[in-house]
C-alpha cells in the first residue's frame, strides 16, 4: 500500500454562484456541505449522465495542474475553452506528490495523440517513442489509449481517466484492468470515470455514485449499470418486451 494519495480530499471553500448552472448539480452542491473524501487507489465516479462527473473530474484536473485539454502537466495546447470555472472553487488535498499523471478527457484523446505528433515533427527529442513508436493516429483508437498507457504511464503517477471504455473491447477492457493493477502496485491512483461494468468491477476499488442526491459510495452490484446489464443479458426478451410494449401503448 502506498504511503499517501495524490488526491485524498476534495471540497469547496467558496460558495458557488447561485446562478452558475454548477450550483444546479447535486453532486457538486454537496461538495459545499462535506469533502470528498479519497481513500483507495482506485477510485470510479459513477452514475446517470449529466449527475456531474466529467465536470468534477475535469476541476480536480485543473487544480492538479493538468491541462484541461487533457494529457500530461507538459502539454499546454488548447482548441477550445470549454472547462467550467469549478476548478477555482475547490480545494485538493493530498498526502503525496505525483511523479508521473496524465489526465484523458473524454473528448480530446484525438487532439492529445495530434498534439503528439506535433511536437515530435518539431523536436530534437523521439517523442513518439514515449508512446511506442508509432502515431497515435495510426493506430486504431483502443490500439493507441493502450498504446499510451502501457508506454507512458510510468507509475508513481496520478491518472484521472473520464470514460477511458469508449476505446476499448471487452478483452481490451481487461487488459486495462491489468495495468491499472501493476501501476497500482508501483504507487499510482487511479481516479475514473465510467459507464463500464467490466472496469468498475475492479476489486478493492472505492465506486462514488453521483445522482440527483448528491454523491454517495456504493457496492458494485448496487450499481445500476451491473443492475441493467445483468438484468439485460440474462433476460433481453423480458426487457424488450417492456422498452417496445411502453413504446407502443
Ligand atoms: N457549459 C455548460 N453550461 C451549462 N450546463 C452545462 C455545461 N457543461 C455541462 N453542463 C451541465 O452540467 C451537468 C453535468 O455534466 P457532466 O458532463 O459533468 O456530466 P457527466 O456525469 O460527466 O455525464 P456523462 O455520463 O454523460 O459523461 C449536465 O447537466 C450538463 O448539461
Ligand atoms: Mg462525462
Amino acid at each position: 500500500m502506498m504511503n499517501g494519495l495524490y488526491v485524498k480530499s476534495v471540497r469547496i471553500d467558496e460558495k458557488l454562484d447561485e446562478d452558475s448552472y454548477l450550483s444546479k448539480i447535486p453532486a457538486v452542491r454537496q461538495l459545499e456541505e462535506e469533502p470528498l473524501d479519497f481513500e483507495r487507489q482506485v477510485s470510479f465516479f459513477v452514475g446517470e449522465n449529466g449527475s456531474g462527473k466529467s465536470t468534477l473530474m475535469e476541476a480536480v484536473a485543473i487544480a492538479m495542474g493538468f491541462n484541461p485539454e487533457g494529457g500530461t502537466k507538459n502539454f499546454s495546447f488548447s482548441t477550445d475553452d470549454t472547462h467550467s470555472d469549478l476548478h477555482e472553487h475547490i480545494t485538493v488535498s493530498r498526502s503525496a506528490y505525483p511523479k508521473d499523471g496524465f489526465f484523458l478527457r473524454a473528448e480530446s484523446f484525438y487532439n492529445f495523440a495530434t498534439n503528439v505528433n506535433k511536437l515530435d515533427a518539431g523536436g530534437s527529442v523521439p517523442l513518439i517513442d514515449l508512446y511506442g513508436g508509432i502515431s497515435l493516429h495510426e493506430q486504431s483508437h483502443g490500439e493507441s489509449f493502450l498504446a499510451l498507457v502501457k508506454n507512458r504511464f510510468s507509475g508513481h503517477g496520478l491518472y484521472l481517466l473520464d470514460e477511458p471504455e469508449a476505446a476499448l473491447s471487452p478483452a481490451r477492457l481487461m487488459q486495462l484492468l491489468v495495468l491499472i493493477h501493476d501501476l497500482t502496485k508501483e504507487d499510482s491512483q487511479f481516479i475514473i470515470c465510467t459507464h463500464s461494468p467490466i472496469l468498475m468491477s475492479y476489486p478493492g476499488a472505492d465506486l462514488f455514485e453521483f445522482s440527483g442526491k448528491g454523491i454517495k459510495r456504493t457496492e458494485y452490484k448496487d450499481t445500476e449499470h451491473y443492475r441493467i446489464t445483468k438484468a439485460f443479458i440474462d433476460k433481453a426478451e423480458v426487457m424488450y418486451s417492456h422498452l417496445f410494449d411502453r413504446e407502443e401503448e
